[in-house]
């Protein structure tokens, strides 16, 4: 907000497409080191692990294919696509007080519409510990309350902008080999998987029940190499590990490596820098 000369209030509207929740994963961070190797021209856009959505909301493409294997997620999105204004009048009824974040957590999406599970899993992912989203073994959402003084479970700027930018998107839960059937040459796609653990006690999964082990790194190599041969566009975050430069050896020359901000231990409570690879087909 700024004032002019003669004191008239003048509110500028911060109107930059970013991510709607904090997502495990998030590659915020990452944008300047990625920024130089995005395509410039390219088809469609498709983003098969969704999570928070940082890199599509950074390119906010025309046209876009968007899907993630979370149902929480994907609903978000869609109401965010086709129904703001509720979604934003029903955050504006939470209440950020201990009792009542548990009684949210404890109650069954399934027993709420489609705009009050959105609602739910916004105001669950500003109020909660850390921001993060994490289920256990039966899908029930399990952090706990965050208690920060004053969280923004209402950001209307944000939500907007997301609204408008989703307007050009197809969105689906699904797993991510859908995107093999809505490709053509000439499109781009990104990957942004659950990660390679670096150590066997490290797990960066716990997005949806399921986990995301090495056969699946390998069916998802698989289908890397099949977009390419189709004349796609095809660029993947993931780990440096030895898993990974195997998989995917014969790009070797597209093999970006770029500095990550990574928990480094099992509690997960210290960070530091870390090798990443990001993988672009096209570098030759
Ligand atoms: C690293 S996160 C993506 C983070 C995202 N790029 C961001 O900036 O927030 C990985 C995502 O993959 C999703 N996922 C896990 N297994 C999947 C599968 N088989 N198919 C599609 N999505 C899957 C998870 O639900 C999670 O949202």
């Amino acid at each position: 907000m700024l004032l002019s000369e003669d004191s008239w209030e003048v509110v500028t509207l911060d109107l930059r497409v970013r991510p709607v929740i904090k997502w495990a994963g998030g590659k915020r961070q990452m944008l300047g080191q990625y920024a130089p190797y995005f395509p410039l021209d390219y088809r469609a856009y498709h983003e098969p692990f969704l999570g928070g959505g940082a890199v599509y909301f950074f390119l906010s493409p025309a046209k876009a294919f968007l899907s993630d294997i979370n149902e929480e997620l994907i609903n978000m999105y869609r109401v965010l696509q086709t129904s703001v204004r509720e979604l934003i009048n029903d955050l504006h009824s939470h209440l950020n007080d201990r009792e009542y974040y548990y009684n949210l957590r404890a109650m069954d999406p399934a027993g709420l519409n489609e705009v009050q599970r959105a609602s739910r899993l916004i105001f669950l992912n500003k109020t909660c510990y850390n921001g993060l989203y994490r289920v256990n073994r039966k899908n029930q959402f399990n952090v706990p309350f965050g208690s920060y003084a004053k969280p923004k479970i209402v950001d209307e700027e944000v939500l907007l902008a997301a609204h408008f930018a989703l307007q050009g998107a197809t969105l689906e839960r699904k797993d991510f080999q859908v995107v093999l059937d809505r490709s053509r040459s000439g499109d781009f796609v990104y990957f942004d998987p659950p990660y390679v653990p670096l150590s066997r006690t490290a797990n960066f999964t716990d997005y949806t029940n399921g986990s995301f082990d090495s056969r699946e790194q390998a069916r998802l190599a698989d289908t890397f190499h099949e977009l390419t041969q189709k004349g796609c566009l095809v660029m993947l975050s993931n780990s440096d590990t030895p898993l990974i430069r195997d998989l995917y050896g014969k790009y070797l020359k597209g093999f970006v490596v770029v500095q990550g901000v990574r928990c480094v231990n099992s509690r997960g409570d210290r960070r530091g820098r870390i090798d990443e690879l990001l993988i672009c087909n096209w570098l030759k």
